[in-house]
């Protein structure tokens, strides 16, 4: 009888599968996203806020999304930005009205939770300023007011989105916020913030995201009681997490599986599935070691061909060769299920190819990731080199018909791992997607 029961449990527990960045983000989560988005109800954002930048393609147009999951992209389908997430409702309004240009209609499909932090104004600037006194050592971040958004959420003098909607507490609360920091401002920088005319601002800003507030916790969970599936989408990568990531060179919010379930108020016993993004190679923005950095002209020529600047900031991004330890690391953290390999394409060029297989330090072999940017910036990684395939991969649709020296290199990061390469993109469209027959993903689908 016990048996029974736990059976019908099982058959009813609703697909809710966590996309995540594997590296420094920018893997191309957007891409992938927006591919597994036709197969589920919702896709929901977990954490971080306009610091990303999801990149999707499709019908010759290119879309940036960057607090909007890019599941909306897909007709009929609904989009959660939860509660783990910093909103600047100009940077949402803003981007609502791109994608109205663009033909994309959110009206009852997009919902924001009411528990959101609220990014001010006066967190840009502290951003900005915290930089600057940082000198040679700053983080890089990108001036979004991120970092200082959550720590007033942390230090729980915070202001939400529930709180936009309620003129007479947001005043209350705002003018407590903005006597603080005028105080902290005041003493740092000797001058008080620029806050003339933020409440009439704020208060015009909330009256265009109100009909989109919502208690997304109650909203995703009834959906799941009901058997509507979730795509839970991350930004970052694992290694900008906040606790496991590079730290201090790394965003202020928990991008790994586990953000999913306290950012968005789903238990992680509903998490069904963990796919995990990673390029062919990696690149990092902003400061911070990164163990595999290639020299300037193999970088040079892998920023070129993969179009490696910044989605939101143009920035280039730091080109390096893919480190197994970063992604073994990843997928214990993240619970990886599946890996997808982007930009495979960015290699059909390139004759030979290095991948990181371990560590050493001081002569001595590290077999884990160590806490310390001190220790990880003089680290040596240990390289294989594998053959080049130089043939053209875009286009192809069967793994099967992928350069041999391609395939091989997949193979040996799927047995380095001991996980499946459940997806391989081979160019930035939606029809450059290799799905593996019999895979752990192909089953998502
Ligand atoms: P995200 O932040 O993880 O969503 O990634 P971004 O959108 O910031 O950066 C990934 C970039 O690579 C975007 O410009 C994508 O259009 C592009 N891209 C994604 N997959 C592929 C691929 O397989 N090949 C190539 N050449 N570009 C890709
Ligand atoms: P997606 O979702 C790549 C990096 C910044 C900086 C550090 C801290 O597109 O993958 P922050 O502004 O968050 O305080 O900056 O984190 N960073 C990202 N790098 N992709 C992202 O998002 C990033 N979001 C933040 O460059 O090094
Ligand atoms: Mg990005």
């Amino acid at each position: 009888m016990g048996c029974r029961v736990a059976a019908l449990v099982e058959n009813v527990r609703a697909k809710a599968v966590a996309v995540v960045g594997a590296q420094w983000g920018d893997e191309g989560k957007g891409k992938v996203v927006d591919y597994l988005a036709s197969s589920f109800d919702f896709t929901a954002r977990y954490a971080g806020g306009h610091n990303a930048g999801h990149t999707v393609i499709f019908n010759n147009h290119r879309y940036i999304l960057q607090l909007v999951p890019s599941g909306i992209l897909r007709p009929g389908k609904k989009a959660v930005i939860g509660a783990g997430a910093v909103v600047d409702p100009a940077a949402l309004v803003g981007e609502l009205e791109n994608l109205k240009r663009s033909g994309v209609d959110v009206r009852g499909r997009l919902f924001l939770s009411n528990r959101a932090h609220v990014i001010f104004p006066y967190h840009r600037e502290v951003d900005q300023a915290a930089e600057a006194a940082r000198g040679e050592a700053k983080i890089g971040t990108t001036s979004r007011g991120i970092g200082p958004a959550y720590e007033d959420k942390m230090a729980r003098r915070g202001i939400r989105i529930c709180d936009l909607l309620e003129p007479e507490c947001f005043r209350l609360k705002l003018e407590r916020m903005i006597s603080e920091k005028n105080a902290i401002c005041t003493a740092a920088y000797g001058h008080p913030l620029e806050t003339a005319g933020l409440f009439e601002q704020y208060l015009e800003l909330a009256a265009h995201i109100r009909g989109l507030v919502a208690d997304t916790a109650v909203l995703l969970n009834h959906a799941l009681d009901r058997g509507e599936s979730v795509l839970f989408e991350g930004a970052q990568g694992t290694m900008l997490d906040i606790d496991h990531g590079t730290y201090p060179y790394v965003t202020s919010s928990n991008a790994i599986s586990g953000g999913a379930a306290s950012g968005l108020g789903v238990p992680p016993t509903r998490l069904t599935g963990v796919v995990g993004v990673t390029k062919a190679y990696t690149t990092r923005v902003g400061s911070g070691p990164f163990p595999t950095e290639m020299p300037d002209l193999d970088a040079q020529a892998v920023r070129a061909r993969g179009k490696e600047f910044g989605a939101v900031t143009g920035r280039p991004r730091r080109c390096g060769w893919l480190d197994l330890v970063v992604l073994r690391y990843a997928k214990m953290l993240n619970g990886i299920d599946s890996l997808v390999v982007t930009k495979l394409d960015v290699f059909d060029e390139q004759p030979e190819i290095k991948v990181c297989l371990g560590y050493r330090h001081k002569g001595q072999t590290i077999s884990e990731m160590p806490p310390d940017v001190e220790t990880l910036a003089q680290i040596e990684p240990e390289y294989k080199t594998l053959p080049g395939w130089k043939k053209p991969t875009p286009g192809i649709r069967d793994v099967r018909d992928l350069p041999v020296a391609a395939r091989d290199y997949l193979s040996f990061i799927s047995d380095r791992l001991q996980v499946e390469v459940g997806m391989i993109s081979t160019g930035p469209e939606r029809d450059s997607t290799i799905i593996p027959r019999g895979s752990k993903l192909a089953a998502w689908l």
